[in-house]
């Protein structure tokens, strides 16, 4: 029996994730575990509600006694670990909680699959990070399996944390860990404080559109479910003890992904799109901002053969229109903790 603890599965990505595989995967169990953070949201998982091979557990993955708790209860033998604290701009403003759940959190799951996985046979502990542990690139070259750790913020310093100890757990006792770095995610259900999501609400809400710097920044861009797919390819296929780059050969300057959101919002809205380009805002970069983030996904391509199914346009127009569908979701998510965000963050950003 196949059974999978899905850490942060409300959140963005993991609640993506399970929308997939719990509907793609009948006779396997899912047990969510989630904090429910401001950045996780039951409503997620709405179209999965009632699948009778999935419990949703609302809890800390740094609570060692819930955690234990769990292994002993539903015994799995997979742990995808996707909960984190994950927004660059709230780490600079606030590292501390990076630290504890990034890093902690990991340290605490480890430790109950260490304690609880008498062997290891037939186990995966998939641990899902980031490319922003390697740093920041020029104008050239892509991050590979093999590029040195460099991270610059305390969300990537923390994830780096988390990336190390992983990978100590293999060296050291042959936990069957797999690792995935990967690039930009952006999709239908994504907190409206990314890059994407926040200038989709603010373009259809008539607002203004805050580019940090100059919008000359690079981030390669990959479709949430191109993503999740990478991580089903690497939890059944992927080898044990590799790491696995994850991206959509998509590079884009912020500045360009900002327009191409006012286009298609333009376009949905049937208003000229100038009109919405006038929004954009010029403020105060973000301190440390790294300037390139780029991939060579050639590993997952050559042994798993994992693809993206979705280009950036067709990706973005389908985002673009989950968010025209879904106003309600948006407003239920923008609690006062959100708007003390944006004040915060936002506030003292004037150009
Ligand atoms: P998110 O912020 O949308 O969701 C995080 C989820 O984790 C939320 O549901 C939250 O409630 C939960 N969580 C946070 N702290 C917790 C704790 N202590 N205990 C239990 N649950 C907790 O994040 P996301 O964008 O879905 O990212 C998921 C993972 O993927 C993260 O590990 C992130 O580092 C990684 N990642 C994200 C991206 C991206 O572009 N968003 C890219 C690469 C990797
Ligand atoms: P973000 O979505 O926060 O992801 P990350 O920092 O993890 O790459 O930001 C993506 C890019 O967009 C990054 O270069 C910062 C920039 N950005 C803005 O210009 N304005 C904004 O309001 C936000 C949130 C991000």
């Amino acid at each position: 029996m196949t059974t999978v603890l899905v850490t942060g599965g409300c959140g963005f990505i993991g609640s993506a994730f399970l929308r997939i595989a719990v509907r793609e995967n009948p006779d396997w169990r899912f047990v969510t575990l989630d904090k429910l953070t401001y950045a996780g949201n039951v409503a997620n998982l709405a179209p999965i509600a009632g699948a009778p091979n999935h419990t949703f557990v609302r809890g800390d993955i740094c609570d060692e006694a819930l955690v234990q708790g769990l292994f002993e209860a539903h015994a799995p033998t997979h742990v995808v670990h996707f909960a984190a604290e994950s927004h660059v701009d709230r780490s600079i403003v606030g590292p501390r909680r990076f630290f504890e759940a990034n890093v902690m959190g990991t340290l605490t799951l480890l430790e109950a699959a260490r304690a609880n996985w008498r062997d290891f046979d037939g186990k995966v502990f998939l641990h899902v990070s980031t490319d922003e542990v390697f740093g920041e690139l020029g104008d050239t070259g892509k991050f590979r399996e093999d590029t040195p750790y460099s991270p610059n913020s305390p969300y990537s310093a923390s994830k780096a944390g988390s990336d190390h100890i992983v990978r100590a757990y293999h060296h050291t006792y042959g936990m069957p860990i797999k690792v995935t770095n990967c690039s930009n995610n952006y999709g239908p259900y994504q907190f409206p404080e990314k890059l994407i999501p926040l200038m989709i609400q603010n373009a259809l809400e008539g607002k203004p559109l805050p580019v940090y710097g100059r919008g000359e920044n690079v981030r390669d861009w990959l479709f949430v479910d191109d993503h999740c797919r990478a991580i089903l390819a690497v939890l059944e296929r992927g080898r044990v003890g590799e790491t696995y780059l994850v991206g959509g050969d998509c590079e884009r300057n912020n500045l360009d992904v900002v327009r191409q959101i006012c286009a298609r919002v333009a376009a949905v809205r049937g208003v000229d799109p100038a009109s919405v380009e006038a929004l954009i805002t010029f403020v105060k970069d973000r301190p440390g901002h790294d300037h390139r983030y780029a991939i060579d996904a050639s590993r997952i391509q050559r042994e798993l053969g994992w693809r993206p199914a979705e280009t950036f346009e067709t990706g973005l127009e389908r985002t673009v229109q989950w968010y025209v569908d879904n106003r309600e979701w948006v407003d239920q998510v923008r609690t006062g903790e959100y708007r003390k965000w944006l004040d915060t963050n936002y506030g003292g950003r004037s150009s």
